[in-house]
């Protein structure tokens, strides 16, 4: 008799364990194959009043993730790119007399709409990470395109 107990409750252990698996195993695999779907949303950041970025200036903003991106009033008006440089990474700055992007570590030279026109970066093809900036009266704001799990 105490046998039998000992054994109903190891079968029972084990008839619980294995279903846990199954049903974690199922859990895996509906994720697997129908992911949930994300949705597209874009948010808007307050960068600065405009009239603080006079033309020929700029400055940069601190984005959410951590890094930063430049906001510059360029002659075409504003734009907003990383100061990432993408041949290796070094920080890019705003040349105000320029109007262009310069990066320190090898004469790197991006256009105002972040295009690489000399140097390394020139040679590779390579460009800054352009965000979108957006005038609402006197006010900047970068946009950013993200998902949203649901
Ligand atoms: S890291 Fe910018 S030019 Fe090399």
């Amino acid at each position: 008799m105490r046998t039998d107990r000992r054994q109903f409750l190891l079968s029972s252990a084990v008839a619980t364990g294995l279903a846990s698996a199954g049903a974690l195993l199922a859990s895996i695999v509906g994720r697997y194959l129908y992911p949930r779907a994300g949705v597209r949303r874009t948010r808007q950041l307050y960068v600065a009043p405009a009239s603080e970025v006079p033309p020929g200036t700029g400055r940069p903003f601190t984005l959410p993730d951590g890094g930063t991106a430049l906001i510059a009033n360029t002659d075409g008006g504003y734009a907003a790119l990383s100061n990432l440089c993408p041949h290796l990474g070094c920080k890019v700055h705003w040349e105000e007399t320029e109007r262009h992007f310069v990066c320190p570590c090898h004469d790197g030279i991006f256009d105002a709409d972040g295009a690489a026109v000399s140097g390394p970066p020139a040679d590779e093809g390579q460009q800054l990470t352009r965000y979108q900036v957006v005038q609402v009266g006197d006010h900047l704001f970068l946009e950013l395109d993200e998902v949203v799990e649901v």
